[in-house]
């Protein structure tokens, strides 16, 4: 074996046999790997491709779908992410006996409005969107160089029940919609030119979720050429064994995996990276010969001088890249984005990252991401992230199954910590499709998965091995299921801590469900807060208020103005509507005040998302609880919580001033949020009066202010000094659109999104909030697609797809829309121009690049 004088020989490798390894690859092993695009140039060693582009679908069934001699030339053509859901491409379910007497007695109609079904047997939970089969085929040829090598293909993610073939041999299938699985395509592979088919079935019944699912091959796949000894999936294992201010030290877990016929001499080196690609650490481990079929498992030790930690303020990372050699040749590569950390829950003051107490400022997410469906675009969640960070957030929790890679990529990179959740369902069914089908066979592959897959990522600080659990008031097997799962999950990762979220905490402390978690997460239950003191606990899940954007339900009853807390499918912006089992903002933030020992709390949701429309149903297909409405825009409550969570001045008016000529004179409650110790209201530029935040418990300062139209403006100050202000102002009829796009020029990479927000704007160009408005159209020219359209309205039943790539059409809601243009794969100019009736039109240029 070569020595390399340069590195110092600190690892040792552990071999284990071929026996043993099929063990290890049925449990398969953790890092997430860089994207292709990320890699530095010259790395051959591994080829690592987005496999997105150019399938074919289509949806139902279709007998010997997975045949090599079908022809497919009439499918659609698609790229991935791809969800056929959202398109209104989903077959409707017969009902059942009950769902009829249901959608009778609720008078629903029947037939579908756009893409919404009323009788989808997946009901308002799954937003009343068809799912279905869908049949997923791709042609592709290999290189006859690439012959002998390993290939493999790897899903991100398929929703549900996927199949997979390739050359018609079934390589197996994958029954959780939302674990990354791959297959190993060496076998059935040909090389040099010949045709190869990969088909993919998914069958989703429905109802499979309590949410919107999605349906499809809704997350990336990636195709891999590596030499037959490779690093095994997910095979790079970083861990930070110490960390002081002058030193990390690590230990770099490497699997290599010896595909090959006979026993190869392998060596393993790893190096560490800074942000400017600097290396700061490097070290090979001792060589040893691997046999045919087995794992080596190289230890590699490491450390980092003068470290510079991974933090919300500064998400700082290293890379760290783990190389396999033989004979003095790289044959296998892998890179990990990597920050150093130190995180511990206190049972007094909750969560500590790098020996400071950080309150937990958190985020249900589910995974939809919009009019985008389940397609999990890399930028729609990055976005989301952006958006929630400059409300103040701080972490997130993935309710409640595992992310896309991209989201623990971003909060790595934006500086969130997270909370990553595997199942919303044990044995115990909450739907009649649900995961309890699969438990028994699947969970403990699920569950280790999941964490090998994340346990690389620094914003990820926490495990939970499920969401409102039925089983948790089982006292005949509630402790052994929990112990089940968190064992396994300690197993694969001793690190971080596990946890559930409960809805039923009393009872998962008398049951023993509560026993082996680390962490005890109280779902709403506030009357539990004090029981738990003294047990390392938070709120895994607050608040489930609900509210449309910009609308506040005011009316004159008998001349008085009423906030209706409901009216016409909406719920009131005014932050008081909440279900039966929340509590508003106001209320939680009392209670987190009263318990320190709360390290902090996960508020039912930071977007919107599409289905379980609480609290109404049809024609309602989309959730109201988010503080950001299905496609961003913010409600109000986003700047309630800014003005709880983040340091800079701001001060937020409600309600809009567009009132009618009825309502002259008569008085309209006005609140303003803000983080200022007093704010000063005007109307026409006379004082309404300060008011300071003496005697108010809640969060916001209000005064009652007879309407006149006009201007509104709150001047915030802070030790007598202005530092914010915000106005609304009563706007004329609306005169023309606008549009403005948030990233002027886009990756042409067929993945980047750019959103155009549309504004409908009155002569002066303010924004014209006139209902009933006219649909706007939408045509885009040059390359790139419209991937998706939606206004933020959760009772709109307008296609959140148009009818080609080139064309949409949608209505705004209180004055705005938005616009999703898909990146082309060239370089080029995308035109949007919108039209509507009446109204001037615009248009605005996005630059793709190279
Ligand atoms: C919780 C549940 C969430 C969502 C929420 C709505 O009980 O965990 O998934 O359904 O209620 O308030």
């Amino acid at each position: 074996m070569r020595t390399h004088r340069n590195f110092l020989i600190a690892g040792f490798a552990l071999i284990l046999g071929p026996a043993a390894s099929s063990t290890t690859v049925q449990q398969a092993a953790g890092a997430v790997i860089a994207p292709a695009r990320d890699r530095a140039p010259g790395v051959s060693a591994r080829n690592r491709v987005l496999f997105d582009f150019d399938w074919r679908f289509q949806a139902g069934e279709v007998p010997g779908g997975q045949s090599v001699g079908l022809d497919d030339a009439a499918w659609d053509r698609v790229d991935l992410p791809h969800d056929f859901m959202i398109s209104g491409k989903g077959q409707r379910m017969a009902l059942s006996a009950s769902a009829v007497a249901r959608a009778d007695s609720a008078k629903l109609p029947m037939a579908a409005e756009g893409p919404f079904d009323p009788r989808s047997a997946g009901g308002a939970s799954m937003g009343y969107l068809n799912a279905g089969i869908g049949w997923y085929r791709k042609t592709f040829t290999m290189p006859a160089r690439a012959a002998g090598r390993r290939v493999v293909v790897e899903f991100e993610g398929a929703y549900m029940n996927s199949e997979v073939w390739l050359n018609g041999e079934k390589l197996g299938t994958r029954p959780y919609g939302y674990s990354s699985f791959q297959f190993d395509l060496t076998p059935q592979l040909k090389f040099g030119g010949a045709p190869n088919v990969i088909a993919v079935r998914v069958h989703v019944k429905q109802p499979s979720s309590r949410w919107y699912s999605g349906a499809g091959i809704y997350r990336h796949v990636w195709l891999t050429t590596s030499d037959p000894v490779h690093i095994e999936r997910w095979g790079t294992v970083v861990r930070t064994s110490s960390l002081t201010s002058q030193r990390a030290g690590l230990t770099v877990r490497v699997d290599a995996r010896n595909q090959s016929a006979a026993g190869v001499a392998t060596e393993a080196e790893v190096t560490i990276r800074d942000r400017n690609g600097r290396v700061v650490a490097s070290q090979r481990a001792h060589g040893v010969t691997v046999d045919a079929g087995a794992l080596a498992r190289f230890e590699v030790a490491l450390a980092v001088p003068q470290p510079h930690r991974w933090s919300i303020e500064d998400p700082y990372l290293y890379q760290v890249e783990a190389r396999l050699v033989v004979a003095g040749r790289v044959v296998d590569e892998e890179r990990v984005a990597y920050g150093l950390r130190t995180i511990a829950f206190s049972p007094d003051s909750g969560f500590v990252l790098n020996g400071v107490h950080v309150p937990l400022q958190g985020v249900c997410l589910h995974h939809d991401l919009g009019p985008l469906g389940a397609a999990a675009f890399d930028r729609g969640t990055e976005r989301q992230l952006e958006i929630m960070k400059r409300m103040g957030v701080n972490a997130i929790r993935t309710s409640h199954n595992p992310p896309a890679p991209a989201l623990l990529d971003a909060a790595d990179r934006l500086g969130f910590v997270v909370m990553d959740e595997v199942f919303d369902e044990w044995k115990e069914n909450k739907t009649t499709f649900g995961y309890g089908q699969f438990f028994d066979a699947w969970s403990e592959r699920d569950t280790r998965d999941m964490v090998q897959r994340d346990r690389n990522h620094a914003s990820v600080v926490m495990w939970s091995i499920g969401n409102e659990i039925p089983e948790q008031g089982d006292s005949t097997r509630a402790e052994a299921m929990a112990a089940r799962l968190a064992g396994f999950v300690r197993d694969e990762d001793p690190t971080r801590f596990v946890t559930a979220a409960m809805d039923n905490p009393t009872a998962a402390l008398r049951t023993g469900f509560a026993k082996p978690l680390d962490l005890f997460g109280v779902n709403y239950h506030l009357a539990v807060y004090p029981t738990v003191r003294g047990m390392k606990a938070y709120g895994s899940e607050t608040s489930s208020d609900y509210s449309s954007r910009d609308q506040y339900n005011l009316v004159l009853t008998n001349g008085v103005p009423q906030v209706m807390n409901r009216l016409d499918n909406h719920v009131t912006s005014y932050d008081f509507e909440g279900p039966a089992w929340g509590n508003n903002a106001d209320t939680q933030f009392q209670a987190m005040r009263a318990a320190p020992w709360m390290a902090g709390e996960f508020v039912w949701t930071g977007f919107d998302y599409i289905g379980e429309p609480t609290p109404f149903d049809w024609p309602n297909r989309s959730s109201s609880f988010g503080i950001v409405d299905l496609v961003g825009f913010p409600k109000d409550r986003f700047y309630l919580y800014q003005s709880q969570w983040r340091p800079e001045p701001m001060v937020h008016i409600l309600p809009h001033w567009n009132w009618p000529a009825a309502f002259t004179g008569k008085t309209i409650p006005v609140w303003t949020y803000t983080n200022a110790d007093a704010v000063e209201l005007f109307l026409n530029d006379k004082s309404l009066g300060v008011r300071t935040w003496a005697g108010v418990k809640e969060t916001h300062l209000a005064w009652e202010v007879p309407y006149a139209p006009g201007t509104l403006r709150a001047v915030a100050k802070k030790g007598g000094r202005v530092v914010a202000e915000d106005r609304v102002e009563t706007t004329s009829a609306p005169a023309r659109l606008e549009l403005t796009v948030d990233r002027p020029t886009i990756r042409a990479d067929g993945q980047d999104l750019a959103y155009v927000t549309v504004r409908v704007v009155d002569a002066h160009g303010r924004l014209s909030r006139a209902d009933g408005n006219q649909p706007v159209r939408f045509t885009l020219s040059g390359p790139g697609s419209i991937a998706g359209v939606d206004n933020g309205d959760p009772t709109n039943h307008e296609p959140f797809v148009g009818p080609t790539p080139g064309a949409a059409q949608h209505r705004a809601f209180h004055g705005l829309a938005m616009v999703i243009i898909r990146a082309p794969r060239s370089g080029g100019v995308v035109t949007l121009r919108a039209e509507a009736e009446g109204l001037a039109g615009a248009t605005v240029t996005v630059r793709a690049k190279q």
